[in-house]
């Protein structure tokens, strides 16, 4: 099956042309960012082209254990360079933060400026032994690749780990919202970036940013079939620069291997329920919630009288293997007031495999990029309650433009909490009413055609053939 194709090449061993050019890939150190990138490189592999991966020895293995449907350290894989850098601060998430932008990461952040020298010496080595490196790097690591890029045969390409939406609205503010005829691309109340970042990380952001304009071009884990008209955007807005923008996504597998006994549980719970009744939970890897936000949410998942599988846990620590983390403390009773209903799922949940499930009919997610990718893929409705930094802006998507889900917390209103009644109402609406059932049908449209354009002749499959078609030239 052509679909399947480009997840089962193996790369082949001699000397190919494609071989002479090697990819390295710089991810950031955060799951969402690391993940991305992890997936990218097994898409790269397929094309018989060697990638290297680099980071820190904890985050190259933290993206290693958490990769769903494919083993990246299968035989003739990909080259982790697994480096050691000094020991950095790692704090636990506080619930009671204003701003929910994870700011006991930044320590791990900072750290990534550690890679620069080793970065550099890998990018050297390489460079005097194949004919072309290929540097993609996330847009958070522009410094850390600011000297392997002035290398004679070095080409650098920045990841976005964002939508093309929210890149391509960035330059619409900053050229005063009228470069566009077409307006309906952004809505005029698109929401600001209050309360997205805190000024610490904005600092660090506004530094990467600064190598930006010494890279080839962009690429992004979307598809045209979603973004396409942000992608014309993008592409006309650096035409004169010569940078190309490709939309190589879905990075993540589009169709699902066998269960493995690990991830057992939550699917065989949802194969005893029917389909489209069970609402997927979960605000991912940099989201923790306090004591009173979660038993609103309890409450309101119970009231709904929908089914549902709650991944609960607090945000990553920056290195995610040390020590333990708080376990959230549910009203008391409650897993048993919700056995056959509600399933709570503490540690790790397989995301993929429980969107892919039929009896999976919605996503209540914090809309992160990584996870509003999976859902479209799996062709599951979304009921967004953003967080922070690009969360605000994947809800307009998702919800206005794309049409495939519904707003659980309006941004304005993001100090309030939300209550057991919003919350039931909003999964109600999403799972049990007619404007649900167009929306999921919307989504299940819409996850059919970006499976397919993965597949020979289709328009991500195409992308991808270009862009390897560019670096190997
Ligand atoms: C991160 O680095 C910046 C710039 O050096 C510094 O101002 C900031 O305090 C650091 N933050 C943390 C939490 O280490
Ligand atoms: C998303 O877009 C906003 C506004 O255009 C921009 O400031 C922000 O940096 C972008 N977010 C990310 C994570 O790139």
């Amino acid at each position: 099956m052509a679909m399947a194709n480009q997840q089962q090449h193996q790369p082949c061993h001699g000397i190919t042309e494609q071989a002479q050019v090697v990819v390295v890939m710089v991810p950031f150190p955060a799951q969402g960012h690391l993940n991305q990138l992890l997936q990218l490189s097994r898409l790269v592999l397929s094309y018989n082209i060697r990638v290297h991966y680099v980071g820190a020895t904890t985050h190259n293995r933290q993206a290693k254990q958490r990769v769903h449907g494919w083993d990246p350290d299968a035989a003739a894989s990909i080259h982790f360079h697994d480096i050691e850098i000094p020991p950095f601060h790692c704090p636990p998430p506080n619930p009671n933060a204003k701003i929910k932008f994870p700011s006991h990461l930044q320590p791990a952040f900072n750290a990534s400026s550690h890679l620069t020298e080793p970065v550099s010496m890998l990018v050297r080595a390489l460079s005097g032994k194949a004919r072309k490196i290929v540097v993609i790097h996330d847009s958070l690591m522009g410094s850390v690749i600011q000297e392997a890029r002035l290398l004679p045969n070095v080409e650098s390409y920045i990841f976005h780990s964002v939508s093309a939406f929210n890149v391509s609205s960035h330059a619409w503010e900053q050229q005063g919202k009228n470069i566009i005829e077409d307006s309906e691309l952004f809505p005029q109340d698109i929401p600001s970036l209050e309360g997205c970042f805190t000024a610490d990380f904005a600092d660090f952001f506004a530094r990467q940013s600064n190598y930006q304009k010494f890279n080839t071009g962009c690429v992004y884990n979307t598809c045209k079939l979603v973004e396409g008209a942000y992608m014309d955007l993008l592409e006309k807005e650096t035409a004169e620069e010569g940078i190309k923008h490709w939309a190589l996504g879905p990075f993540n597998p589009v169709t699902i291997p066998e269960r493995s006994e690990k991830k057992r549980f939550c699917l065989d719970w949802l194969d005893k329920h029917a389909r489209n009744s069970v609402i997927y939970v979960s605000f991912g890897t940099t989201t923790t919630l306090d004591d009173e936000q979660i038993k609103e949410l309890a409450i309101g998942l119970r009231e709904s009288k929908q089914k549902f599988i709650w991944a609960l846990r607090d945000a990553d620590k920056g290195d995610v293997f040390s020590g333990e983390e708080r376990s959230a403390e549910l009203p008391e009773g409650y897993e048993d007031s919700v056995d056959g209903i509600g399933l709570v799922v503490r540690n790790w949940a397989p995301q993929l495999e429980i969107l892919a499930h039929p009896a999976t009919g919605g996503f209540m997610s914090h809309c992160g990029w990584n996870s509003c990718m999976e859902s479209i893929t799996m062709g599951v409705p979304i009921a967004a309650w953003p967080m922070h930094s690009d969360q605000p802006r994947n809800t307009v998507l998702i919800t206005k433009i794309l049409k495939i889900g519904v707003v659980v917390k309006e941004w304005e209103l993001r100090d309030e909490i939300v209550t057991s009644k919003i919350v039931e109402s909003a999964v109600k609406r999403l799972m049990a009413s007619t404007e649900g059932d167009e929306m999921r049908r919307r989504a299940a449209e819409m996850g059919e055609s970006v499976r397919g354009s993965v597949a020979e002749g289709g328009v991500s499959r195409m992308e991808m053939e270009s862009f390897v078609a560019h670096i190997t030239s």
